[in-house]
């Protein structure tokens, strides 16, 4: 699969940022606040799409560092934008599996509605490849939409073979519909 089957429509994108800056930044805001960041904290933004949520992100940990990886060209072109305003920041575009970023390097990994969206033969590779990125008791935080194609026992077998321990698992509703969250650590 090349990396181009990843791109979004011009329509996709237009909603994604006109929903992500008006209606539905008060739900980004507060699911990143109830990550309860510190601010000099090395965090690791997976999927970062238009950059509507990694934001809220950038805001949190500015004497830390935010990496932002995604598989998109296109996204990643307007996540730069979404961006502009922070220099701690860090870009990377390509496949998790063959970035080369620091392994245990990270206080957080975070995912925000991105898991789904990978054939789930890639899965397994994908989250121990998130997690050897944390630093030794760093955690993962993973927010999925329900019946989207990633089931909660998927989730625990991933989690579980990439060596993490569930510290947290939980269902609610919210402005982006049904979700659930998961909290891991390394
Ligand atoms: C639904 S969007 C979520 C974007 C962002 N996390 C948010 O909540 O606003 C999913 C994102 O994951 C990215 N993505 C999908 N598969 C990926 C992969 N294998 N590696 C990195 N990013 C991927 C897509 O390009 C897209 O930007």
């Amino acid at each position: 699969m090349t990396l181009s089957t990843y791109e979004p429509t011009r329509l996709e994108m237009l909603l994604t940022l006109t929903l992500g800056h008006t209606l539905l930044s008060p739900y980004y805001r507060s699911f990143v606040r109830d990550l309860h960041l510190d601010p000099r904290e090395r965090i690791l933004d997976f999927g970062s799409g238009s950059g509507v949520c990694s934001r809220h992100i950038a805001a949190q940990v500015q004497q830390g560092h935010l990496a932002c990886v995604d598989i998109s060209h296109k996204w990643m072109e307007v996540l730069r934008k979404t961006l502009r305003p922070y220099r701690h920041v860090s870009y990377h575009l390509g496949r998790i599996t063959e970035l080369d970023l620091p392994v245990a390097s990270f206080d957080r990994v975070i995912l925000h509605f991105v898991l789904h969206d990978i054939p789930a033969h890639e899965r397994p590779a994908v989250m121990q490849a998130l997690a050897r990125r944390l630093r030794p008791n760093g955690r993962l935080h993973l927010r999925e939409p329900q019946g989207h194609g990633l089931e909660a026992a998927e989730l625990a077998a991933l989690a579980a073979a990439a060596g993490l321990r569930c510290q947290d698992f939980s269902t609610h509703k919210t402005a982006a519909g049904a979700v659930f969250d998961a909290e891991y650590r390394q």
